[in-house]
């Protein structure tokens, strides 16, 4: 059994990125610049959102944090993000999610520019994507594809099963993986809460992606001898052990699970950091306007 480290990963990424953003202030250029937009005080969210405010310090990114009370309006959210659309300094923007009931998350989705939204959640870019055309890819599937090559993990023909069918993780997952390029070329199912005797079906996965966010929700006797099991599973449980107050829980039995596979992530440690890292790459190609070449001063 191989694990899969996805801290040493992201770090060697992240000097890249860094020597990247030297050679662009070296040619006048300015660093790339992500917004993230808080609503609400959601304690996973707040984490999320400072480590990745944390990372572009560490790789010489602009950050800014927009929060906004959970009380803010649709309407009020959509003036936001129209003003962060047509603002030339900022290169890409996120909206973190979840957000509160009253707002409706495909509204203000459509609403970000296609240009800016480094999520890849946007529905052009999720058309473009299952085009193959280049687009932004959405931040944890794109992270959990690098694992995969820089682990050089062979997934021509394979069996994928994704658990999981959310539009951050799991749909778009099942997609890049089907698609006709490596890290793809899988035979993927996507399992889900209607799915019958999951069990069954990741017996005969080669590749396992689990995306539910039920703690230790894959056992020993659902994984196949050999399998390369991805846990995207982050729920946060109380814990005495640890200074936050809390640890984080995959969605794969490690300990048990571990010594029937050929590679396998941890958490933490796992898809966590490369997820970071995939929205950075995202934010630095919406800088560079690489994916949409004509992007340019779209104020007025
Ligand atoms: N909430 C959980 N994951 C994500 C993500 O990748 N992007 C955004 N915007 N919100 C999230």
């Amino acid at each position: 059994m191989q694990l899969i480290d996805g801290k040493a990963t992201s770090q060697a990424i992240k000097e890249e990125l860094r020597s990247v953003v030297q050679k662009m202030l070296a040619t006048g250029k300015r660093a790339p610049h992500l917004v993230a937009v808080l609503v609400g005080n959601d304690g996973a969210s707040e984490t999320y959102v400072s480590n990745k405010m944390k990372t572009c310090k560490e790789v010489g990114f602009d950050s800014s944090l927009l929060r906004f009370d959970p009380s803010i309006t649709e309407e009020e959210l959509i003036q936001e993000i129209d003003r962060l659309n047509n603002d030339d300094k900022v290169d890409g923007f996120i909206v973190q999610l979840p957000l509160p009931s009253h707002i409706n998350v495909p509204k203000i989705t459509e609403a970000i520019l296609p240009e800016k939204d480094v999520d890849g959640f946007h529905p052009i870019n999720i058309g473009r994507m299952t085009q193959q055309m280049p687009c932004y890819v959405p931040a944890t599937p794109k992270g959990i594809l690098q694992l995969l090559e820089r682990y050089d993990i062979d997934t021509i023909g394979k069996h994928c099963v994704v658990i999981g069918r959310s539009s951050i993780v799991g749909t778009p997952m099942s997609i890049l993986l089907s698609r006709n390029t490596y890290p793809g070329n899988c035979t993927v199912t996507l399992c889900h809460s209607q799915t019958k005797d999951i069990g069954s079906i990741t017996k005969q996965a080669d590749i396992i992606i689990a995306a539910i966010g039920r703690p230790g929700f894959i056992k020993a006797d659902m994984v196949k001898q050999g399998a390369v099991v991805i846990d995207v599973g982050m729920t946060r449980i109380t814990s005495s052990e640890t200074k936050s107050g809390f640890r984080l829980v995959g969605d794969v039995d490690f300990k048990n699970v571990a010594e029937k596979c050929s590679f396998i992530t941890p958490v933490p440690g796992g898809v966590g950091p490369m997820t970071i890292i995939g929205l950075l790459q995202n934010t630095l190609l919406a800088a560079q306007k690489v994916i949409y070449k004509n992007a340019g001063s779209i104020s007025n």
